[in-house]
């Protein structure tokens, strides 16, 4: 696997790949990469000739300095972890990306409005900001999100269709932890307990799946998670899987998806589950 640490020489390596007629799938990264990365590096190297990751911990889409000074940065066991399934890894300095602030300002409508969108002012923006540029650089045919973030597959997919990408956007399932924690860079912030106690999201989220409708998951999820003293609830919301907005009953949508956050300590985990 080839490092390539900047625009000018990521942009010759894509019209090089592009002229010899091959496909390339791409999958962005904030880096700190774990078994759920992988999996999405493995299904782009199956479905593509040519794969490209990116590894920038993006500053504009943390609205929360402290979190941004914290995020973990790996580079190194980065490169271990995907060398074997990767062609080039692009992993640029902020100046490179960022040698002025972007001024860029998307709208994606009522998709970014509610849960992330609602908790973190300018998240979304700044996601957005990033993504368009490193599709317009890397040109892929496909590119790979994990729905973890499934609120930002829908903003990326709103960004696609207003800026009429061609990428095809691929989205992939959750990767868990042997005790069922959805897998984050985050994770690594957790101390052994609460990352044992951290299993309870998933564990309550399962559970919920059992009950009759909205109501009843509701109050089960937010008392069960007010029981654990290490959880702080930051949302719990239950929402139609395309347009993300509140259902109160599962007969409300055809796709019905409960979304989840959490703080653990400093830790903000977030995780969601599908009821229909
Ligand atoms: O999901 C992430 O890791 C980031 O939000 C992304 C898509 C790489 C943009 O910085």
């Amino acid at each position: 696997m080839l490092i390539i640490n900047t625009i000018a020489e990521l942009t010759k390596t894509v019209e090089k790949v592009k002229t010899e007629g091959k496909t390339i799938g791409f999958v962005p990264t904030m880096g700190a990469l774990h078994d759920g990365h992988l999996s999405l590096i493995k299904r782009a190297r199956q479905e593509n000739d040519v794969v490209f990751v990116s590894i920038f911990v993006n500053p504009v889409q943390f609205n929360n300095q402290d979190d941004l000074i914290k995020y973990p940065r790996t580079l190194e066991s980065d490169v271990e972890l995907i060398g074997d399934y990767a062609d080039y890894a692009f992993a640029p300095s902020v100046e490179e990306i960022f040698p002025t602030p972007p001024t860029e300002k998307y709208h994606f409508g009522p998709v970014e409005e509610v849960m992330e969108g609602a908790a973190r002012p300018g998240h979304f923006n700044g996601v957005g900001v990033i993504v368009r540029r490193l599709l317009d650089w890397v040109q892929p045919d496909k590119a790979y999100f994990g729905e973890k973030d499934y609120q930002q597959i829908a903003v990326i997919r709103e960004l696609v269709r207003q800026c009429d990408i061609k990428s095809e956007i691929v989205p992939c399932p959750i990767v868990r932890e042997p005790n069922g924690l959805a897998m984050s860079s985050r994770n690594r912030r957790l101390t052994p307990e609460q990352f044992e106690t951290s299993a309870n999201i998933y564990r309550i989220l399962v559970e919920s799946q059992q009950l009759p409708d909205v109501p009843q998951i509701k109050a089960f999820v937010e008392s069960e998670i007010a029981k654990i003293p290490a959880f702080k609830l930051d949302y719990f919301e239950i929402a139609d899987d395309k347009t993300l907005q509140t259902v109160h009953s599962l007969v409300d949508a055809d796709g019905v998806m409960g979304f989840i956050t959490v703080y653990v300590g400093e830790v903000r985990l977030i995780d969601n589950i599908r009821y229909k």
